[in-house]
């Protein structure tokens, strides 16, 4: 059968980072109350000429570096973020222009947090169903454009940046063994898309609209949503926590992540996190933690890795693919 097989990395980050001391002075926050409650000791914020757009590509050219391709060999460009550089046309189709692509296509996808597993689940299906060989799938947000900063419940969690992975059919057995996706398990639940929003819209107010959130009732939410999703891809795959080599979760709050690695029967020793460097990047958390992992040698070709998230909407999911 045909997999989906990581053949590429890349990442991009802002120039500027601001640690949570420089936060002090514009809200009224520790860099106490931020560690401990979150994890979070710095993140990236982007400046002038850099956008969801711009870090996209930038972190695209890194993947296809890496994968020893060029923009020619892509069919599909797969961006998930809630931060696009316009309303319309998609970010996707403005990286494809930058990238000099005139052939295949192009689009965006919006699971806020849940982003990149909901793309990643998604160029599967193309890759798996023939209409695509070969799938740059990136996830680029720059939330610091939506955030209220004079609201220190959320402006203090999140950061900007992007990540990117070059998929491509292979044949695989249809076995664990394959590399490539094994599994994607996607939810949402609408009834809670009042707990984490954008106060504006093209539809409605005609603004762009703030970041809002209640952070208590997400919290509260989160472990059980993503153990859920796990567990489901645990039993599609007949695997286990025994099984995995790493789990790379969406990174919003150390706590967050602890707390499912705990539930789940997982080790620290198998979680990569970065939020402490990152902070909450929404969509590109978990191709910006996967870079860090791959960079420092975590995480090599055979393992097989667990990625979640949950976030807006809420949406949640997890996928189990052998790297
Ligand atoms: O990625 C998408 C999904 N998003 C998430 O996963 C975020 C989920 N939520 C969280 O991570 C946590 O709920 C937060 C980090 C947002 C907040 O942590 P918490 O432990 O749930 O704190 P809390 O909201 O219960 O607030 C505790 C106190 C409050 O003061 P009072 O009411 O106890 O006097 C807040 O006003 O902390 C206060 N507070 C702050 N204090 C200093 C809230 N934000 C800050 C801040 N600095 N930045």
């Amino acid at each position: 059968m045909i997999r989906s097989v990581v053949r590429g990395y890349g990442a991009a980050l802002p120039k500027r980072v601001v640690t949570n001391r420089e936060l002090e002075d514009m809200v009224d926050t520790s860099d106490e109350w931020i560690v401990q409650r979150t994890g979070i000791r710095q993140r990236y914020i982007a400046g002038e000429g850099e956008t969801t757009a711009s870090l996209g590509e930038q972190a695209a050219r890194a993947a296809l570096d890496k994968a020893g391709l060029t923009p020619d060999d892509i069919d599909l460009v797969l961006v998930a973020t809630s931060t696009p550089n316009n309303t319309f046309p998609a970010t996707a189709v403005e990286i494809q222009d930058r990238l000099g692509m005139t052939h295949g296509y192009a689009f965006d996808m919006q699971a806020v947090c849940s982003g990149f597993v909901y793309a990643m689940a998604t160029a599967d299906l193309h890759i798996r169903g023939g209409m695509a060989k070969r799938v740059l799938v990136i996830g680029a947000e720059t939330f610091s454009r939506i955030l209220d900063w004079t609201d220190r419940t959320t402006c203090v969690l999140f950061g900007d940046g992007a990540g990117a992975l070059v998929l491509e059919a292979q044949e695989g057995e249809g076995t664990n063994a394959d590399r490539g996706i094994l599994t994607a398990h996607l939810r949402s639940d609408g009834s809670h898309k009042d707990k984490l929003f954008v106060d504006g819209g093209p539809s409605t107010t005609g603004t762009v609209g703030h970041l809002r959130m209640e952070g208590r009732e997400v919290f509260k939410h989160a472990v059980a949503m993503i153990t859920d999703v796990i567990e489901g891809a645990f039993d599609a795959t007949k695997t286990t926590a025994d099984d995995i080599d790493w789990l790379v979760p969406h990174q919003a709050n150390r706590r967050i992540i602890d707390g499912s690695a705990k539930k789940l029967g997982i080790p620290s020793e198998k979680v990569v996190v970065t939020v402490d460097l990152h902070g909450n990047t929404s969509a590109a958390s978990i191709p910006l933690a996967l870079s860090v992992a791959l960079d420092d040698g975590r995480i090599k070709q055979g393992d097989l890795v667990m990625l979640e998230a949950m976030g807006g909407g809420f949406t949640w999911g997890a996928l189990l693919i052998r790297w």
